[in-house]
């Protein structure tokens, strides 16, 4: 036999390069307080269902209360040659207690113990992904709130299309981290399954009480199936695709950012506190944090597509393969959170320059679809209104003459139907408040979306 935990049926040890390849002590012992959580309970439980008697389930508890506190202080040192949190915590218990510390694992098998410690693990940290994510959500509704009547050019192509306002872009934005919210809601349902009971995969000949476990834990349902318990990962493959659909909204807003502050756009500037400067340039402000966001995204992904391909072909039950799972979802987790903060904080402080966003609908012939229409409702069928108005456009791209200062004489030479309040119809302003339609840009629908969100957030 060899030293390890499981080395009875083992004659040659390996070496410790090779012991160290199988390692994940390294980064598992995130999961060190999780671990120490599910086998309290599960020790409670051995101790109720006197599989282990009462006496020795409260040894074994006391001794992992004791090393949770140790935890907390910064006491615990782990050993690469105990592989695995698991096992690790077992030694550090043996150490404390005796060898009736080697009663914990009945009825359990690392496979389910790896399972749960991962669920509670991912259960404790989503609410803080929705938490971070209310915070944006309320900072974009304050400063929606502020720029509710903010007129801008509004782009498809990146070419400009129609005026919008600046409210109006900043609540699309808003529902998109609504609906991640809600898939990290959902995401929970998921996580809230509790492995532990599963065994090794086949279930346990011991009369274990997995209910009382579940509760012990606020897990609030149970697998039904022990192959499944040990084998699932789709919590986390939702979570990363989740972190994934969330970050691509952030980096698409990232993008938005940086292309806004630069010279040629001026729409915003950045806070100080969230940009850089140069090391040779003096002059430089540069967007580095939304940047950053943006370029997290790809890490993201990167996790999403590296598990995803781990869990392909896995056949069941668990499979070694499975301990690359983790390192993604923390480094993810870290990620996310900390790129929705960043978020907040740059709209936070942030400086919209509105007479530059106004400006840009000047004189850029994003008023032609209101001319258009204004003829479409005179009963101009509305392909030949495109065309009246196509022609007007080119003839004021030549001269420079925006159709909002074109002669009322001209104008009728192209279509006798336009009358003198084509001057009002052809405003920015106008072209706004009058798309009133339901998810319009009109000011007073940009007001009252502010109101229905705000309930939302109030609601949570
Ligand atoms: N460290 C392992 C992991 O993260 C724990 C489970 C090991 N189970 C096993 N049968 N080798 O997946």
């Amino acid at each position: 036999a060899t030293a390890k935990l499981w080395g009875g049926r083992f004659t040659a040890k390996a070496a410790e390069w090779v012991d160290e390849f199988g390692a994940s002590i390294h980064f598992d012992q995130k999961m060190a307080s999780e671990d120490l959580e599910g086998s309290i309970a599960h020790a409670k439980m051995l101790g109720k269902q006197a599989i282990i008697s009462e006496k020795e389930s409260a040894e074994i508890v006391a001794g992992l209360q004791a090393l949770q506190k140790e935890l907390e202080n910064g006491q615990l040192v782990f050993d690469v040659k105990n592989e695995d949190i698991h096992m690790n915590m077992e030694a550090l218990l043996t150490e404390k207690i005796g060898a009736v510390a080697g009663k914990l694992h009945t009825a359990r098998s690392r496979n389910d113990q790896v399972a749960t410690d991962f669920h509670l693990w991912v259960k404790h940290r989503l609410p803080d992904v929705l938490t971070v994510l209310t915070e944006l959500q309320e900072e974009l509704l304050i400063l929606a709130s502020k720029h509710s009547g903010t007129i801008m050019s509004g782009y498809t192509h990146l070419q400009h299309a129609q005026p919008i306002t600046y409210g109006h872009y900043l609540l699309a934005y808003f529902e998109m981290f609504q609906r991640d919210y809600e898939r990290f809601e959902f995401n929970q349902k998921h996580t809230d399954i509790l492995p532990l009971g599963a065994a090794a995969l086949a279930g346990t000949t011991f009369p274990i009480d997995r209910e009382f476990v579940a509760e012990q834990l606020d897990f609030g349902s149970i697998y039904h199936n022990s192959l499944d318990a040990v084998s699932d990962r789709d919590f986390a493959l939702e979570f990363l695709s989740n972190a994934s659909i969330l970050m691509m909204h952030l980096s698409r807003m990232a993008e938005e950012l940086i292309l806004w502050s630069t010279y040629e756009f001026n729409y915003v500037e950045l806070s100080d506190d969230f940009s850089t400067g140069s090391s040779i340039m003096p002059q430089k402000k540069n967007a580095d944090f939304a940047e950053l966001v943006r370029g997290k995204t790809g890490r993201t992904y990167g996790s999403l597509m590296a598990l995803l391909t781990t869990m392909k072909s896995l056949p069941l039950a668990y499979n070694k393969d499975m301990q690359e799972d983790k390192e993604q979802v923390f480094d993810v987790t870290d990620t996310v959170i900390a790129s929705v903060k960043i978020f907040t904080g740059i709209l936070n402080g942030l400086k919209v320059h509105e007479k530059r966003m106004l400006a840009s609908t000047q004189d850029d012939f994003s008023n032609a679809t209101e001319l258009a229409d204004y003829l479409a409702t005179k009963g101009v069928p509305f392909r030949q209104a495109h065309a009246i108005v196509g022609q007007l456009v080119l003839a004021g791209i030549t001269t420079h003459t925006p159709l909002q200062e074109m002669a009322l004489a001209d104008l009728k030479s192209a279509a006798p139907q336009i009358e003198d309040d084509i001057y009002n119809v052809l405003k920015s302003e106008t072209a706004v408040n009058r798309r009133t339609s339901i998810g319009g840009t009109a000011v007073e629908n940009v007001k009252k979306e502010i109101v229905r969100n705000q309930a939302i957030l109030e609601a949570r």
